[in-house]
């Protein structure tokens, strides 16, 4: 049943939605995942207290987590039926942004398999619509709340407000399409004041979403700064910058198997750095089961993604649990 799940999707989306202009594909399935009840059909998920893990004292059924990309509370609801142990909100900035304009994300290919590029600009309806939306979610499994700012006091608001309504809260440093977030990562130095502030805003475990970009400065600074500000989980990583002439800022953050490698990497090394001082959600071009379970044994605690989700569809989770429990 898995199987022909996953190549029924297989078809549908090299057939239809990959034929179509990148708006209009994403039109089609997020409408497609707002209506369809998939999160009903047990084919989705697997069950079983072997596979749980804990994240900062959160209990997750199981280590897989859907990376932060959607902010329609419709979809992260249906996506907590859809076999994953946790689901991110996209990023949120203290007021609504409309994103860049488009073209902000286009489909690539590389020779590792199909790919993303966007500088999407963090659209998202601000803290107020989504504090609204998101107080109305039930949590059928961990839901993690993402902030984006521009100032210590933004990340401090949002941090506070959202907290509330997430189970984990995500600072997110990394995102390379805007100067809003990315710039933090250029000033490693002010980083540890940030990274108490948020600490000190919520009761909630944080975690600091890094970029694949800074593996020199991540490791002399970054990490350093959140472990002695008492963050202890970290998410390797964001997407990987660069130039795309396709898109309306020319450059983008590359997303998809072309990043694998480089995230397999960072994982594995930061955990031989820095051992059991922290927890690593490892997110970066997972699309198969086997590149899932390569990150586990790299000493990853969990495993996030998103692009794999567009390209091999809903059934992915199911299957990486799959190959999870099958080897248990
Ligand atoms: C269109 C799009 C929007 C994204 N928005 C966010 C975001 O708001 N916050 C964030 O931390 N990461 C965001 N990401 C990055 C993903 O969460 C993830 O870190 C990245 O795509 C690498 O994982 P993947 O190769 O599995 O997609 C976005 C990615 C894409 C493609």
């Amino acid at each position: 049943m898995t199987e022909a799940l996953a190549t029924l999707y297989r078809v549908v989306y090299e057939e239809v939605l990959s034929r179509l202009p990148e708006p209009t594909a994403i039109a089609v399935g997020q409408t497609a995942l707002r209506l369809l009840p998939l999160d009903r059909l047990p084919a989705f998920r697997l069950e079983d207290r072997r596979l749980a893990v804990t994240l900062g004292g959160v209990r997750l059924p199981n280590p897989i987590i859907l990376a932060a990309m959607y902010y329609d509370t419709r979809i992260l609801a249906r996506a907590m039926g859809l076999g994953f142990g946790a689901v991110t909100a996209k990023s949120i900035t203290l007021n609504p942004r409309p994103g860049h304009p488009l073209p902000n994300l286009v489909r690539v290919r590389t020779p590792a398999g199909p790919g993303l590029v966007n500088c999407n600009g963090f659209a998202n309806p601000g803290l107020e619509a989504f504090r609204g939306a998101l107080a109305r979610v039930s949590h059928r499994v961990p839901l993690i709340v993402s902030v984006a700012g521009e100032s210590v006091a933004d990340y401090v608001t949002l941090t506070r407000e959202l907290g509330v309504f997430g189970d984990l809260v995500e600072v997110n440093i990394s995102s390379p399409n805007t100067k809003l977030v990315y710039a933090w990562s250029e000033r490693p130095q002010e980083l540890g004041a940030l990274l108490a502030a948020v600490r000190a805003a919520t009761s909630k475990p944080v975690i600091v979403k890094i970029s694949p970009d800074f593996a020199d400065a991540n490791e002399r600074h970054i990490i350093p700064a959140a472990l002695d500000a008492g963050i202890r989980l970290v998410n390797y990583g964001n997407t990987r910058r660069i130039e795309e002439p396709r898109l309306s800022q020319r450059v983008g953050g590359l997303s998809g198997p072309e990043i694998f490698a480089a995230t397999l990497d960072n994982v594995r090394r930061t955990r031989r750095t820095f051992g059991d001082r922290l927890q690593l959600i490892a997110t970066g071009g997972v699309d198969t089961p086997e590149k899932a379970l390569r990150m586990l044994d790299a000493g990853a605690t969990a495993v996030s993604y998103f692009t794999g989700f567009i390209t091999r569809g809903p059934i992915l989770a199911r299957r990486i649990l799959d190959a999870l429990l099958a080897r248990l």
